[in-house]
Protein backbone atom coordinates (compact mmCIF):
# COMPACT_ATOMS: atom_id res chain seq x y z
CA UNK A 1 0.00 0.00 0.00
CA UNK A 2 1.36 3.51 -0.84
CA UNK A 3 1.86 5.63 2.21
CA UNK A 4 0.24 8.75 1.70
CA UNK A 5 -0.44 11.49 4.84
CA UNK A 6 -2.23 9.97 8.15
CA UNK A 7 -3.90 6.96 8.47
CA UNK A 8 -6.89 6.07 10.96
CA UNK A 9 -7.99 2.78 12.36
CA UNK A 10 -10.03 0.57 9.77
CA UNK A 11 -13.77 -0.27 10.04
CA UNK A 12 -15.71 -3.67 9.26
CA UNK A 13 -19.30 -3.01 7.84
CA UNK A 14 -21.73 -6.13 9.13
CA UNK A 15 -21.27 -7.13 5.03
CA UNK A 16 -17.27 -7.88 5.93
CA UNK A 17 -16.15 -5.14 3.80
CA UNK A 18 -12.72 -3.56 4.84
CA UNK A 19 -12.71 0.26 4.89
CA UNK A 20 -10.29 2.23 5.36
CA UNK A 21 -9.73 5.69 6.54
CA UNK A 22 -6.83 8.57 5.59
CA UNK A 23 -6.40 11.87 5.50
CA UNK A 24 -6.38 13.34 1.54
CA UNK A 25 -3.12 14.56 0.25
CA UNK A 26 -1.77 16.61 -2.65
CA UNK A 27 -2.25 13.31 -4.35
CA UNK A 28 -5.69 12.54 -4.63
CA UNK A 29 -7.38 15.56 -6.54
CA UNK A 30 -7.75 13.14 -9.71
CA UNK A 31 -9.48 10.21 -7.46
CA UNK A 32 -11.72 12.71 -5.77
CA UNK A 33 -12.95 14.13 -9.33
CA UNK A 34 -13.76 10.90 -10.45
CA UNK A 35 -15.83 10.23 -6.73
CA UNK A 36 -17.58 13.15 -7.29
CA UNK A 37 -18.64 11.87 -10.83
CA UNK A 38 -19.81 8.82 -9.43
CA UNK A 39 -21.68 10.02 -6.76
CA UNK A 40 -25.96 9.66 -8.10
CA UNK A 41 -27.77 13.00 -8.55
CA UNK A 42 -29.24 12.38 -5.89
CA UNK A 43 -26.63 11.99 -3.69
CA UNK A 44 -24.63 15.30 -4.47
CA UNK A 45 -28.47 17.30 -4.66
CA UNK A 46 -28.14 16.44 -0.98
CA UNK A 47 -24.62 16.95 -0.35
CA UNK A 48 -24.52 20.61 -2.31
CA UNK A 49 -28.47 21.36 -1.94
CA UNK A 50 -27.80 22.17 -5.41
CA UNK A 51 -28.39 20.31 -9.09
CA UNK A 52 -24.93 20.23 -9.74
CA UNK A 53 -24.64 18.87 -13.39
CA UNK A 54 -24.08 21.67 -15.40
CA UNK A 55 -21.30 22.62 -12.94
CA UNK A 56 -17.48 23.42 -15.37
CA UNK A 57 -15.06 20.28 -14.88
CA UNK A 58 -12.79 23.08 -13.62
CA UNK A 59 -15.17 24.20 -10.80
CA UNK A 60 -14.95 20.50 -9.56
CA UNK A 61 -11.21 19.96 -10.06
CA UNK A 62 -10.46 23.45 -7.83
CA UNK A 63 -13.15 22.05 -5.43
CA UNK A 64 -11.24 18.96 -4.88
CA UNK A 65 -8.06 20.53 -5.06
CA UNK A 66 -8.84 22.85 -1.94
CA UNK A 67 -10.18 19.71 0.14
CA UNK A 68 -6.13 18.10 -0.78
CA UNK A 69 -5.10 21.34 -0.15
CA UNK A 70 -6.04 22.27 3.41
CA UNK A 71 -2.70 22.47 5.26
CA UNK A 72 -3.62 24.18 8.76
CA UNK A 73 -6.93 25.14 7.19
CA UNK A 74 -9.15 22.14 8.01
CA UNK A 75 -9.06 18.38 7.60
CA UNK A 76 -10.43 16.22 5.10
CA UNK A 77 -10.88 12.52 5.34
CA UNK A 78 -11.23 9.84 2.73
CA UNK A 79 -12.54 6.37 3.19
CA UNK A 80 -11.83 3.77 1.02
CA UNK A 81 -11.73 0.38 0.09
CA UNK A 82 -8.59 -1.29 -0.61
CA UNK A 83 -8.63 -4.36 -2.90
CA UNK A 84 -5.65 -5.84 -5.64
CA UNK A 85 -3.76 -2.83 -4.51
CA UNK A 86 -6.31 -0.72 -5.96
CA UNK A 87 -7.81 2.10 -3.58
CA UNK A 88 -11.63 3.05 -4.38
CA UNK A 89 -12.83 6.28 -2.62
CA UNK A 90 -16.51 5.50 -0.95
CA UNK A 91 -16.32 8.79 1.21
CA UNK A 92 -15.38 11.58 2.27
CA UNK A 93 -15.86 14.19 5.45
CA UNK A 94 -14.37 17.53 5.88
CA UNK A 95 -13.98 20.65 7.57
CA UNK A 96 -12.94 23.65 6.36
CA UNK A 97 -11.53 26.92 8.92
CA UNK A 98 -12.17 30.63 6.97
CA UNK A 99 -8.81 31.44 9.43
CA UNK A 100 -5.85 28.65 10.39
CA UNK A 101 -6.79 30.27 14.05
CA UNK A 102 -10.36 29.80 14.18
CA UNK A 103 -11.71 27.09 16.65
CA UNK A 104 -15.07 26.73 14.65
CA UNK A 105 -15.40 25.33 11.06
CA UNK A 106 -18.02 24.12 8.58
CA UNK A 107 -18.24 20.39 7.77
CA UNK A 108 -19.83 18.13 5.42
CA UNK A 109 -19.96 14.76 4.18
CA UNK A 110 -20.95 12.35 1.50
CA UNK A 111 -20.75 8.59 1.13
CA UNK A 112 -20.83 6.93 -2.46
CA UNK A 113 -24.45 5.78 -3.24
CA UNK A 114 -23.55 1.65 -3.13
CA UNK A 115 -22.03 2.28 0.70
CA UNK A 116 -24.73 4.60 2.11
CA UNK A 117 -26.26 2.40 5.34
CA UNK A 118 -23.57 0.23 5.95
CA UNK A 119 -22.45 2.50 9.34
CA UNK A 120 -19.29 3.88 7.41
CA UNK A 121 -21.05 7.82 7.87
CA UNK A 122 -21.07 7.29 11.34
CA UNK A 123 -17.56 5.76 11.84
CA UNK A 124 -16.39 8.46 9.95
CA UNK A 125 -18.08 11.61 11.31
CA UNK A 126 -17.15 10.31 14.73
CA UNK A 127 -13.57 10.07 13.56
CA UNK A 128 -13.88 13.95 11.93
CA UNK A 129 -15.59 15.38 15.11
CA UNK A 130 -13.24 13.36 17.28
CA UNK A 131 -9.70 14.81 15.05
CA UNK A 132 -11.58 18.64 14.90
CA UNK A 133 -11.45 18.06 19.03
CA UNK A 134 -7.98 16.56 19.11
CA UNK A 135 -6.71 20.24 16.85
CA UNK A 136 -8.20 22.26 19.49
CA UNK A 137 -11.76 23.35 17.88
CA UNK A 138 -14.63 24.30 20.10
CA UNK A 139 -17.62 24.03 17.32
CA UNK A 140 -18.20 22.55 14.39
CA UNK A 141 -21.28 23.93 12.12
CA UNK A 142 -22.89 23.02 8.92
CA UNK A 143 -25.85 23.08 6.74
CA UNK A 144 -28.41 20.65 5.04
CA UNK A 145 -31.86 20.36 3.65
CA UNK A 146 -34.84 20.18 5.72
CA UNK A 147 -35.69 16.79 4.27
CA UNK A 148 -32.39 15.01 4.07
CA UNK A 149 -33.48 12.85 7.38
CA UNK A 150 -30.26 10.74 6.48
CA UNK A 151 -27.44 13.37 8.17
CA UNK A 152 -30.04 14.91 10.65
CA UNK A 153 -30.13 11.11 11.95
CA UNK A 154 -26.96 10.76 11.82
CA UNK A 155 -25.54 13.74 13.65
CA UNK A 156 -28.39 12.72 16.68
CA UNK A 157 -26.57 9.51 16.58
CA UNK A 158 -22.78 10.87 16.55
CA UNK A 159 -23.64 13.74 18.48
CA UNK A 160 -26.53 12.92 20.78
CA UNK A 161 -26.06 15.26 23.75
CA UNK A 162 -24.06 18.52 21.72
CA UNK A 163 -26.26 19.52 18.68
CA UNK A 164 -28.41 22.43 17.85
CA UNK A 165 -30.48 22.65 15.01
CA UNK A 166 -31.90 25.54 13.59
CA UNK A 167 -34.46 26.04 10.77
CA UNK A 168 -33.84 28.59 8.20
CA UNK A 169 -35.86 28.58 4.94
CA UNK A 170 -36.18 25.21 3.49
CA UNK A 171 -32.50 24.23 4.88
CA UNK A 172 -31.05 23.20 8.97
CA UNK A 173 -28.75 24.63 10.24
CA UNK A 174 -26.55 22.85 12.71
CA UNK A 175 -23.93 23.73 15.50
CA UNK A 176 -21.62 20.47 17.23
CA UNK A 177 -20.17 21.79 20.72
CA UNK A 178 -16.84 19.70 20.78
C1 LIG B 1 -26.00 11.16 5.23
C2 LIG B 1 -24.91 10.11 5.04
C3 LIG B 1 -23.54 10.75 5.19
C4 LIG B 1 -25.09 9.02 6.12
O1 LIG B 1 -24.04 8.09 6.02
P1 LIG B 1 -24.34 6.51 6.05
O2 LIG B 1 -23.08 5.78 6.00
O3 LIG B 1 -25.35 6.22 5.00
O4 LIG B 1 -25.05 6.37 7.49
P2 LIG B 1 -24.84 5.15 8.50
O5 LIG B 1 -25.11 3.86 7.80
O6 LIG B 1 -23.54 5.29 9.21
O7 LIG B 1 -26.02 5.41 9.52
C5 LIG B 1 -25.80 6.02 10.79
C6 LIG B 1 -27.08 6.12 11.54
O8 LIG B 1 -27.93 7.10 10.94
C7 LIG B 1 -29.19 6.55 10.62
N1 LIG B 1 -29.55 6.89 9.25
C8 LIG B 1 -28.71 7.04 8.19
N2 LIG B 1 -29.41 7.34 7.08
C9 LIG B 1 -30.71 7.39 7.47
C10 LIG B 1 -31.94 7.66 6.79
N3 LIG B 1 -31.96 7.95 5.47
N4 LIG B 1 -33.09 7.63 7.49
C11 LIG B 1 -33.10 7.36 8.81
N5 LIG B 1 -31.97 7.09 9.52
C12 LIG B 1 -30.81 7.10 8.86
C13 LIG B 1 -29.05 5.05 10.65
O9 LIG B 1 -30.21 4.48 11.17
C14 LIG B 1 -27.86 4.80 11.53
O10 LIG B 1 -28.23 4.51 12.85
P3 LIG B 1 -27.63 3.22 13.61
O11 LIG B 1 -26.12 3.42 13.59
O12 LIG B 1 -28.22 3.26 14.96
O13 LIG B 1 -28.04 2.05 12.77
C15 LIG B 1 -25.00 9.42 3.64
O14 LIG B 1 -26.24 8.76 3.52
C16 LIG B 1 -24.81 10.36 2.47
O15 LIG B 1 -23.71 10.46 1.94
N6 LIG B 1 -25.88 11.05 2.03
C17 LIG B 1 -25.81 11.94 0.87
C18 LIG B 1 -24.96 13.17 1.10
C19 LIG B 1 -25.47 13.98 2.27
O16 LIG B 1 -26.66 14.08 2.53
N7 LIG B 1 -24.53 14.61 2.98
C20 LIG B 1 -24.87 15.44 4.11
C21 LIG B 1 -24.91 16.89 3.75
S1 LIG B 1 -23.53 17.70 4.45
Amino acid sequence: MKILGQYFPSFKTKQEEKIYFRKLTEADIIPLVEFYYHLSQETRYLRFQMITDGIPENKVYEYAEKLCKLENKGLAIVAYTYEDSIESFVGVARYMQNLETDTQAEFAIVLQDGFQGKGIGRYLLHLLFEEAKRYGLIKLYGTMLYSNTGIIELIKKVAPDNHHFTHAEGQMEVEIIL
